[in-house]
């Protein structure tokens, strides 16, 4: 192997410039040659590549976003796409892949990886959804500044004595939202994985006001059942019972803007480390996580189409604690 390619793909999320950075660096400390493609699988179809020194990636591991650009690539979804990436590649002697993505994005590299690209993933979205890896890149970043949102939320909450919906990110995964309804001291918490209907959200906030809380604060995965339009369109109608006025807020793509906080620092740095080492290991086809705080390999195959519960344990407490 003497030449390899590395791609960040799909939504952005802070902390992938670390991972660009560690396969750069890692990849020229173990003798690579290592290019850069632009805007994920666009650039593999358009040819956008380019060599990477060390100095080209200096100076960005505290930016969020993604230095080589980021992209959703619908024709790389086709056959006919996957086979003029082969091409491409072939083209630019690029001998590997390291994909630095969410769930679509590996899918992605599993379907390179089946025409017989040697292609190693690195586990990176703010969703924090992908099988393989206990923590994505991105999520300990999209978390803070949820939660950072959160706490201002219930300030002014608790000064005029309103119910706040807040959404959050997370596509169909309620991991965000679960995690920043704990860390935030939630009366309620709506994600996918548990649909509970306005109704039980009404009365978590009809307690709350009947306690003499100062407010109630629902965090809502943008993937619930009934999101904050939904639950706001209930509300509308029943007012008079919650007690509390209501305001909402979707927080959106603030989430995923932030400088990276130093976990997402140095689980991308480890994980595009691993990513290289893994190849020049001769493994590919499979994704590099972090399990139980140790780097861990999973085949694509095992990681693409599958679920990653959410910890029960934490669901178990969001109850416990919402009193
Ligand atoms: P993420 O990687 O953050 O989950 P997406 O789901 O948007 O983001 O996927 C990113 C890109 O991965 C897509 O735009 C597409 O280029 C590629 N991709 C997604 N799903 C597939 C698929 N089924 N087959 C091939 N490529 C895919
Ligand atoms: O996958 C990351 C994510 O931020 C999801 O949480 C969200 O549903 C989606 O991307 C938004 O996508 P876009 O940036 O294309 O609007």
């Amino acid at each position: 192997m003497r030449r390899i390619g590395v791609l960040t793909s799909g939504g952005d999320a802070p902390g992938m410039n670390a991972a660009i950075r560690a396969v750069v660096r890692t990849g020229i400390d173990r003798g690579l040659e290592v290019w850069g493609v632009r805007h994920g699988y666009h650039g593999i179809l358009t040819g956008d590549v380019m060599p990477l020194g060390a100095r080209d990636v200096g100076g960005i591991m505290q930016r969020g976003g993604t230095m080589l650009g980021t992209a959703r690539c619908p024709d790389f979804k086709t056959d006919d796409g996957v086979a003029r990436a082969v091409a491409e590649l072939e083209r630019h002697g690029l001998d590997a892949v390291v994909v630095i993505g969410g769930g679509g994005s590996q899918t992605g590299a599993l379907s390179l990886s089946r025409r017989g690209v040697s292609v190693v993933g690195v586990a990176s979205t703010i969703d924090n959804d992908l099988p393989g890896s206990d923590l994505t890149i991105g999520v300990d970043t999209a978390l803070n500044v949820a939660l950072e949102a959160i706490d201002r939320l219930r300030v002014t909450a608790s000064s005029h004595r309103r119910a706040m919906l807040v959404e959050v990110m997370g596509r169909d995964c309620g991991y965000l939202a679960l995690m920043a309804g704990i860390a935030g001291g939630a009366e309620a918490i709506c994600i996918p994985e548990v649909p509970v209907d306005p109704e039980r959200v009404a009365d978590e906030i009809v307690q709350a006001y009947e306690k003499q809380k100062p407010h109630a604060l629902v965090v809502v995965a943008e993937g619930a059942r009934y999101d904050v339009a939904g639950l706001v369109a209930y509300f509308a109608e029943h007012q008079e019972r919650l007690g509390f006025e209501v305001r909402t807020t979707i927080l959106g793509h603030v989430q995923r803007g932030a400088a990276p906080t130093a976990a997402d620092r140095l689980l991308g740095s480890r994980l595009g480390a691993a990513a290289v080492d893994t190849l020049l290991g001769g493994r590919h086809g499979v994704l590099c996580g972090i399990i139980d705080g140790r780097i861990a390999t999973t085949p694509l195959a095992e990681v693409v189409g599958w679920n990653k519960p959410l910890p029960a344990e934490m669901l178990a407490l969001a109850n416990v604690l919402a009193r």
